[in-house]
């Protein structure tokens, strides 16, 4: 698919299901490296990013067997298993350096390029290397790529991260599994993806304990074996989908959340005027009796903060909304990409250092515009939804990274679109 066209839509209405959440599933199926046993993920959403993250798992010498109906994953890393990736395969995806972790773990060394940075940011990984380094690894960079040795095993520390990266607390409790004795991480990330992959680990028999707080103690153990588990539900899928409700004044019904995941979202979801409520299946979002959207104060922060994965589909929101916004994006440094496409159909923002002042507009236009990464895609697409005329998205193999079956989902609850 080259392009695709945003026809004006009606009101969105039915029920969408959520799929397995890709910022799960992806240090999941890293974590698999550190057994030689068999481990099946179940609820693996069908994504560009999984499939990535498979050929990187099979290129490091692991057995995977992914059935998509049954959206299930077997991984079995039980022959010898390299310890180096290659620069084609890790530049595709920043959450390739994941494996870096277990393969410390299981082999006391790995030798990873140097992941780049992206649309959104420069996304440094000192933090991961900090971590490691405390646990006795010795760490050069050259020539692109970082080698990490810890040839006498890795020996449990006490981390303390200057920022709660949410990449940085999975690499080194994934690390810390089968470290010598016990490790101590202050100020992670308490993300629901942490405390997911901390029930995988202690699944296949690691000892992790206090994922969700902002101290998680893993206590390693001599060795790890095959496990079943089951994904939790991608709460941005679903709160783009609840975006979709409010901005096109319908009326949506979102089936396979965790109604906490989704707390920060519904909150500022219920200050610009929709209606949420907790159904049997899910959770049920409409536009109340205002027409219109009210303007709101958005600034991202880490869980359970407002979502920085959710900063590009709120603004496309506040492009209509009656009165001035801000959003502020404190988490990444240029997670603003999205505003130049906006303007080009005729919102009103203008970006004052890491804010965004938006004027809302009556009505956006119909434009040709680009999806510079995955978010912004998903924005660019609810924002051509209310558009008058077309809207014609480029780059749309950003919305395959991290969204499963989003243009079928939002055809069958009334979006005019057509792939081409
Ligand atoms: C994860 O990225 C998610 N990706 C991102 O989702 C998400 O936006 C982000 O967490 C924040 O919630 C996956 O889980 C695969 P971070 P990650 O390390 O781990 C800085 C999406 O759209 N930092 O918490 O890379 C970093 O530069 C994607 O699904 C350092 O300074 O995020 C950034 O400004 C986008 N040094 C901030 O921390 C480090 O060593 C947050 O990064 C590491 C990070």
């Amino acid at each position: 698919m080259d392009k695709l066209i945003i026809e004006a839509s009606r009101p969105l209405r039915g029920v969408v299901k959520v799929d397995g959440a890709k910022n799960s599933v992806l240090p999941i199926m890293a974590a698999a490296l550190l057994t030689h046993d068999m481990c099946t993920v179940y609820d693996v959403p069908d994504l560009s990013d999984a499939a990535v993250m498979e050929e990187i798992l099979n290129h490091l010498g692991a057995h995977t067997a992914w059935n998509k109906a049954e959206r299930k994953v077997e991984i079995r890393a039980d022959k010898s298993i390299k310890t180096d990736a290659p620069y084609e395969l890790v530049s595709r995806m920043r959450a390739s350096f994941l494996i870096t972790g277990p393969l410390l773990a299981r082999l006391g060394f790995a030798s990873i390029p140097l992941p780049g940075g992206c649309a959104i940011g420069a996304r440094p990984i000192e933090l991961h290397l900090k971590g490691f380094a405390a646990m006795g690894a010795q760490i050069v960079k050259e020539h692109g790529f970082v080698s990490i040795c810890a040839k006498r095993g890795l020996v449990g520390a006490k981390i303390y991260l200057d920022f709660p990266s949410v990449g940085a607390t999975e690499n080194i409790m994934m690390a810390a599994t089968l470290a010598e004795g016990q490790t101590i991480i202050e100020n992670c990330a308490v993300e629901p993806e942490i405390v997911d992959l901390a029930n995988f680990l202690n699944a296949i028999g690691g000892d992790v304990r206090g994922a969700g707080t902002d101290t998680i103690k893993i206590n390693g153990v001599r060795e790890l074996r095959g496990a079943q588990h089951t994904i939790i539900p991608d709460r941005i899928e679903a709160g783009t989908f609840m975006v979709a409700a409010a901005l096109t004044g319908g009326d949506i019904t979102v089936e396979n959340v965790v109604w906490d995941h989704l707390k920060p979202v519904t909150a500022k979801l219920i200050e610009a005027g929709a209606m949420v409520e907790q159904t049997d299946a899910g959770l049920r979002v409409w536009q109340g009796a205002r027409q219109n959207v009210r303007p709101l104060d958005v600034k991202t922060l880490p869980y359970p903060g407002f979502p920085t994965d959710m900063q590009s589909q709120f603004m496309a929101l506040l492009t209509i909304a009656e009165g001035t916004s801000i959003v502020t994006e404190t988490v990444f440094e240029n997670r603003f990409m999205h505003v130049g496409e906006l303007k080009r159909m005729g919102a009103n923002i203008k970006i004052e250092g890491r804010s965004a002042i938006i004027e809302g507009t009556r009505k956006l236009m119909g434009a040709s515009v680009r999806a510079s990464d995955l978010r912004a895609g998903a924005a660019l697409v609810l924002a051509g939804l209310v558009a008058e005329g077309t809207t014609e998205l480029t780059d749309v193999y950003h919305l395959e990274r991290g969204y499963c079956g989003f243009l079928e989902k939002l055809s069958r609850l009334g979006a005019k679109l057509e792939a081409r």
